[in-house]
């Protein structure tokens, strides 16, 4: 067979992306195969594979364990943080997926119902998402560095039967208790679900005091269930998978729908493709089912494709050093390594000449993925050196579930070059344009947009929310979907992406909205105004800054007022936001239509040279920002 490349594979897809895509559909086992594979006319943009039925599970485990694979590993934990190993075969995921799914049915929840997973890197977690697809149920992750205000948001958007948790999380010299955070989220929420189902994990044990409370632990053990077989059930290609709820620009997340038939064909074919993974390899994505790389790349991508997926709970560094990811790459036989630049850059601070790799035999390792954020190339350049194998930057969003662009090394390995994720992925028409829609020239800055329709795995709507999704997604370019990012495609078709669009931060590759740290501050009484901003950062990319002006007659201390509000924002958001520092200030600078000049305060933080805004109300606030700036060391960490 010719081996393909890049562009004759992106061009069939171009030429007739229905064949294309039917093609992709083999991949699967259905039990109803699709006859056609997309329908214009239905949804905001047209459905894929409309006709089709099946079961993503089924896909993921049973097939593996019918056809070839029961003895073969599903699922590696490794876990440093707690000192726990565990390799899962794929009958044996089979048997806890089943018990965990009879659990479920006998708790009520039936094919559509929602199930909130709330649920820390433990095995537990993925057999739980398996079992909801089982039984038809959807599930919504919700990540364990959230606190109870933004889990209740996501319980009353979903509205689940069923919540489901692990009693703690376990953080370097921190165990987090979940139970009470779960509490803490049902006493807010309006919406209450059935029962909560409560992981005992030993670290710590949860306090079983609510009524609808149980101990999971005892009902997966019970004979009667652990022996019941339970079917998968088929479902419509178009209905839901899951929610998984990702910042938007208020403080009401956005809950992504993802549906079953397109992310399955999406997914396999990526496995191939874009990584270069065969069935049988191992496949490592170190990052979390509470975001869309674990449900994509720890979960179903590498189940669907009958790889062994390593579950990895601990961090880069500190569990316990800086050799811990090339320990588990050797120890597993790892194939491919999907993490974040922010993951390399806290390695290559504590191993600047990358030489705790040379102490293991990497010779299984082929490639390093990145994504998430802009990959530094100065990162990228010591993991190549420190790695030898090509380190591939990726882009893409909790909207697409799949990359956008990337390299497809599984096709052709293009040619590397820094900062710039490659080309577009077939299914995506990527364009580059201007505020008015017109396209931009090449090398010219402008909004990144992908014309519709978008390809099988991206969303088709906000959960509950048809209207949403079509104001924030496809009402600014009509015909195209509007990534909120920006950037510019080169002469050779490579992309470079720049920055958001919209108030969107990047935080260690977690996605978080400033709009909703806003909210979050000006409900203390005595902010009158502020403004959150995310100021450059070596080790995390950004980190959220607040600035806020005092109500007048305020009389309590400034220091005290902005150590409340760090810590509101951690009660309310979750440690992952990591806003540490709040400044105050005697004014904000804004336009004369009173829009706070957030981008301007960015570049005087980011020590940026700024152009002075033509509709600035009082140049003279920006010296004071820029006074107050360096006073308290804001952007001090700037990368260098
Ligand atoms: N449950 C509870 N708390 C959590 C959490 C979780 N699942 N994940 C993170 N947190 C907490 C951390 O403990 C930290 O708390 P602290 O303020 O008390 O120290 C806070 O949230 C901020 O976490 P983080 O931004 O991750 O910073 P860190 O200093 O703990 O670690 C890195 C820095 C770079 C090591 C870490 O961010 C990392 O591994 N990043 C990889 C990024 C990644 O996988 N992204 C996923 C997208 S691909
Ligand atoms: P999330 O939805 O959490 O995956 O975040 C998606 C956003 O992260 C994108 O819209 C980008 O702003 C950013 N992002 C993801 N991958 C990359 C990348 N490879 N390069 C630059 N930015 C990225």
């Amino acid at each position: 067979m010719t081996k393909q490349s890049y562009s004759s594979v992106y061009d069939a897809w171009k030429a007739d992306p229905d064949g294309f895509w039917m093609d992709a559909a083999d991949a699967i086992d259905w039990t109803t195969p699709p006859t056609r594979a997309f329908d214009p006319d239905a949804g905001a943009y047209g459905r894929w594979f409309p006709d089709a039925a099946g079961n993503t599970c089924y896909n993921c485990v049973d097939r593996h364990v019918e056809r070839g694979r029961p003895g073969q590993a599903a699922v590696i934990y490794d876990s440093p943080i707690s000192g726990k190993k565990r390799t899962i075969t794929y009958a044996e995921l089979k048997r806890d997926v089943e018990a965990m799914a009879a659990v479920f049915l006998d708790k009520g929840v039936q094919k559509g119902d929602r199930v909130i997973l709330y649920m820390p890197m433990i095995p537990e977690a993925l057999i739980a998402m398996l079992a909801c697809a089982r039984i038809g149920a959807i599930h919504s992750v919700v990540f364990g560095g959230f606190a109870a205000h933004e889990l209740a948001t996501r319980i009353n958007d979903s509205t689940p039967k069923l919540i489901v948790c692990a009693s703690c999380g376990l953080e370097p010299g921190r165990v987090v208790a979940y139970k009470p955070l779960v509490d803490a989220a049902v006493a807010e929420a309006t919406h209450k679900p059935d029962a909560v189902l409560v992981w005992q994990r030993e670290e710590h044990r949860a306090d079983l005091d609510q009524p609808h409370d149980h101990e999971l632990n005892t009902l997966v053990e019970d004979a009667e269930v652990r022996h019941r077989e339970v079917p998968c059930v088929p479902v419509a290609a178009t209905d839901p998978l899951y929610i998984l709820y990702t910042s938007g620009t208020t403080g009401q997340p956005k809950g992504v729908v993802r549906d079953t038939g397109g992310h399955m064909v999406a997914l396999a074919w990526t496995m191939k493709n874009v990584y270069g993974v065969e069935p049988g390899e191992v496949f490592w994505a170190a990052s979390d089912v509470g975001w869309v790389v674990g449900h994509s790349y720890i979960v179903y991508a590498p189940l669907l494709c009958g790889c062994t997926t390593v579950l990895f709970e601990g961090k880069p560094v500190g569990t316990p050093d800086a050799g811990t990811f090339w320990r588990v790459a050797s120890e597993h036989n790892v194939a491919a390594l999907f993490t974040a630049p922010t993951a390399l850059r806290a390695i290559k601070k504590e191993d600047p000449d990358g030489k705790l790799a040379a102490d293991y035999n990497l010779t299984s390792f082929r490639t390093l993925f990145l994504a998430g954020e802009r990959a530094d190339p100065d990162s990228i350049q010591w993991a190549e050196r420190a790695l030898g194998v090509p380190v591939i930057d990726h882009w893409w969003q909790t909207e697409t579930g799949w990359a956008i662009a990337a390299n497809p090394v599984g096709i052709e390995l293009l040619p590397v070059k820094l900062g710039s994720p490659t080309v577009a992925m077939p299914g995506y028409d990527i364009q580059v344009v201007d505020e008015g829609g017109q396209p931009v020239a090449a090398g010219d800055l402008g909004n990144i947009v992908v014309k519709l329709p978008l390809p099988p795995g991206c969303l088709p709507t906000l959960w509950g929310d048809d209207a949403r999704f079509r104001r924030a997604y496809l009402e600014t370019f009509p015909g195209y979907y509007q990534t909120a990012d920006a950037g510019y495609v080169d002469e050779d078709g490579y992309l470079f992406i720049m920055s958001r669009t919209d108030d969107i931060i990047n935080v260690a590759g977690h996605r978080l909205s400033t709009g909703a740290m806003e909210e979050v501050i000006s409900g203390h009484p005595a902010v009158a105004e502020c403004a959150v901003i995310g100021v450059t950062d070596s080790l995390k990319g950004q980190v959220p800054c607040g600035f806020i002006v005092l109500k007048s007659g305020v009389t309590q201390s400034h220091g005290e007022i902005e150590q409340e509000l760090v810590k509101r924002i951690r009660d309310q958001i979750g440690p992952v936001a990591a806003l540490k520092l709040v400044v105050t200030v005697e004014r904000l600078p804004k336009t004369r239509s009173g829009k706070i000049l957030r981008g301007t305060m960015r570049a005087i933080a980011d020590g940026e040279t700024y152009r002075m805004p033509a509709t600035i109300d009082d140049p003279a606030i920006l010296d004071e920002i820029d006074a107050a700036i360096r006073q308290r060391g804001v952007g001090r960490q700037a990368a260098g």
